[in-house]
This record gives C-alpha cells, sequence and structure tokens, in this order.
C-alpha cells in the first residue's frame, strides 16, 4: 500500500511549532490541537486546480477573500488509522468528497475533483505519518480537516474568483472528557436555531458552527454537555446535536431511528453505523422525530466522525427530563465501527482506503 510507515515524505522541514510526535502520549490525546508537520495546499484559479503544496499551518490570504466577510468556507472530518501490520487506512474518504461538494454546491464553489480530495488526505497523511497513532492506542486516531474556501478579493457580494483547498490533521483521542462512551447530559436550546429548513444546514459550511458556538457555550454554563437542536419552522421535531447526529434505539431495541429533514448535517458516521446497525438484524428507520417521542427510546445516542458513538443520559426539553440508562446499542456499534476501522472486523462496505 501507498500509506505504509515506510513511505518517505517529500516535504522539507517541519513547520515551526509542530509538536515532537515522540513526546506523545497517544493514550492520553483528547480533542486538541496537536500541531502536525504541514498541511496540503491546492489553489483553484482561472478553472484549473494547482498541483498540492505541502505548507506550514499559517496562511497568507487577502483581508478581502470571500470566506473571511461572505463566509464561502467548506470543512470536512474524518480519521485515518494505523494498523496492526503498520499500513495506514484513510477511512472512507471518498464520501467526505462527495459531501463537500453538496455543500460546494449550495455555496456556488466549483466541485472538487474526486482524485484532487483523495490526493490531498493521502499526502497530509503521508507527510505527517508520525503523528499517526499505534494500532495499540485504542481510542487515537489521526483526525483529518480538509478545508475549502473562497481565497480571492472582493468588496462585491458573489462568489470568489479563487479558491483555496487544503487539508490539515492532528492525532485525536476522544471527544469529550471523561472518554468515548461515558454517557453526557443534552439541552435543548429554547431561543435559538441552528439551521433554517431551506438554509445551509446540510451543508459542512463554516457559519453553521458558528451559530452553534453561543448555544452550546450556553448549555455547558447551565449543566449540559452538548445542545440537541429542534427543527427551527416548528420546534416539535429533533434535529441533531451541536456537532453530531442524532439516533434513537426504539423500546423494543429492533429499530434504530435516526431523524430526516434538509437542515441536517448528513453524517457520514450516522450511515456507515446505519449499515452496521442493519448487519446486526436492526431495522433502521430514517424519518422526522418528534420531541413527543422522546418517552418512548430506550437509548440516545450522539453520532459523527469525532465523538464517534457518545450515549446521552438525559435530554432536556421545555423544562421536561428524559431519561435514558442504558447505552447497550451504542456500545455494540462503537466496537463495531472501531473495529473495522482498525482492521481487526471484516471491512464488509468497502470503507478502508489505501490506495
Ligand atoms: C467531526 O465530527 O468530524 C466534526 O467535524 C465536528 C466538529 C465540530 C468536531
Amino acid at each position: 500500500s501507498a500509506l505504509g510507515r515506510r513511505l518517505k515524505s517529500t516535504a522539507a522541514a517541519a513547520s515551526a511549532g509542530a509538536v515532537d510526535p515522540a513526546s506523545l502520549d497517544w493514550d492520553e490525546l483528547g480533542f486538541s490541537l496537536v500541531p502536525t508537520k504541514s498541511v496540503t495546499l491546492f489553489k483553484y484559479k482561472d478553472g484549473k486546480w494547482s498541483s498540492p503544496e505541502q505548507c506550514p499551518p499559517t496562511l497568507e490570504v487577502s483581508y478581502w477573500a470571500n470566506m473571511m466577510h461572505y463566509g464561502q468556507s467548506l470543512f470536512e472530518g474524518l480519521k485515518a488509522f494505523r494498523l496492526q501490520n503498520g499500513d495506514i487506512s484513510i477511512f472512507n474518504p471518498q464520501a467526505n468528497c462527495a459531501r463537500m461538494n453538496v455543500g460546494a454546491r449550495r455555496l456556488m464553489m466549483p466541485e472538487i475533483p474526486e482524485e484532487i480530495f483523495l490526493e490531498g488526505v493521502k499526502q497530509c497523511v503521508i507527510e505527517n505519518q508520525d503523528y499517526v497513532p499505534p494500532a495499540s492506542a485504542k481510542g487515537a486516531a489521526l483526525y483529518l480537516r480538509p478545508l475549502y474556501f473562497g481565497a480571492g478579493a472582493q468588496v462585491g457580494l458573489g462568489p470568489a474568483n479563487e479558491y483555496i483547498f487544503g487539508v490539515g490533521c492532528t492525532p485525536v483521542g476522544a471527544y469529550y472528557k471523561g472518554g468515548a462512551l461515558k454517557p453526557i447530559d443534552a439541552v435543548v436550546p429554547e431561543q435559538f436555531d441552528r439551521a433554517a429548513p431551506l438554509g445551509v444546514g446540510n451543508c459542512k459550511a463554516a457559519g453553521n458552527y458558528a451559530a452553534d458556538v453561543l448555544p452550546s457555550s450556553k448549555a455547558r454554563d447551565e449543566g449540559y454537555q452538548v445542545a440537541l437542536y429542534a427543527d427551527a419552522a416548528t420546534h416539535s421535531y429533533v434535529e441533531e446535536f451541536s456537532t453530531s447526529n442524532f439516533v434513537a434505539i426504539s423500546g423494543d431495541k429492533s429499530t434504530y431511528i435516526t431523524p430526516d429533514s434538509p437542515s441536517i448535517l448528513e453524517s457520514i458516521t450516522n450511515k456507515m453505523l446505519s449499515k452496521l446497525a442493519e448487519d446486526r438484524g436492526l431495522k433502521v428507520e430514517r424519518r422526522p422525530v418528534k420531541f413527543d417521542e422522546l418517552d418512548s427510546f430506550s437509548e440516545v445516542f450522539a453520532v459523527g466522525t469525532a465523538v464517534v458513538t457518545s450515549p446521552i443520559s438525559s435530554i432536556t426539553y421545555k423544562g421536561k427530563v428524559f431519561k435514558y440508562d442504558s447505552c447497550e446499542v451504542a456500545k455494540m456499534l462503537f466496537d463495531d465501527l472501531t473495529d473495522v476501522q482498525r482492521g481487526s472486523k471484516e471491512d464488509k462496505h468497502g470503507w478502508h482506503y489505501t490506495a
């Protein structure tokens, strides 16, 4: 495989500020930035993509760049893992490329050809391969952060005439303090919505995350680890968590239920977990989910690249508290997904990318 540990990197020295990978304690990583050696950048100008360049993670862009003012900016999140034989697998990157292009179409940015996207993630991983945690570090991965934005200078509102697509990376462990699978409490913000029905909620647009900073911070101040958003039109349907999708397990444990809505970011992890749930004989329902139903579920969990499956112990909605004391299915699917990622369970669905 081209991602084997013996590959020579082509870039010059590590950027100033990069952490020495030999100094890292892989079992103690949380979800905080560990500066790595380099980022991989492509530029788009006059209808053409440049060759990739390895650069320090500090960019020089115009003050007038579209993304600074008008927010033509999309990102992605995916992970790379070290397998037992030392090879590195990037997990399902084609799905991230497809999703970034959903956003590109909506924000009127040129679509990124899949070969450019895959070359970017591959080069970033090869250059930073010393930051891929060893196979023995169970909860750890190299988190890849593709970023795509309007870089051309302008003052009138409209699409940029130049773009940058990049891939950066940082080693990570569990997203929430307390580790993977430690149940957390959620609250539905009453004063804030995440996304309008026909807005950009289904895109991984930077602005969706800016809109969440205040509600999430308020939720934490009130003692909840995560915010759970309602639909903006009626506030009676479940949409998604601050950084991740919503999954519920029916009372009889037979069905994996996840909301369908035009303003939800379509989680790739959710789609993969749905497949693994079906492999385990569960039914999968993707349909509108009413807050009225919260009483009937046996389990609720948050799913995403960063959180994997994070069990929810309670949901506070309009002063009512719904409690969940089981996380059996969340744990089973967590093990199934992370076992496939680490190569200790068969990759039936073809998610490993090692080419
Ligand atoms: C991810 O889970 O990869 C995301 O992009 C969410 C982010 C807020 C950490």
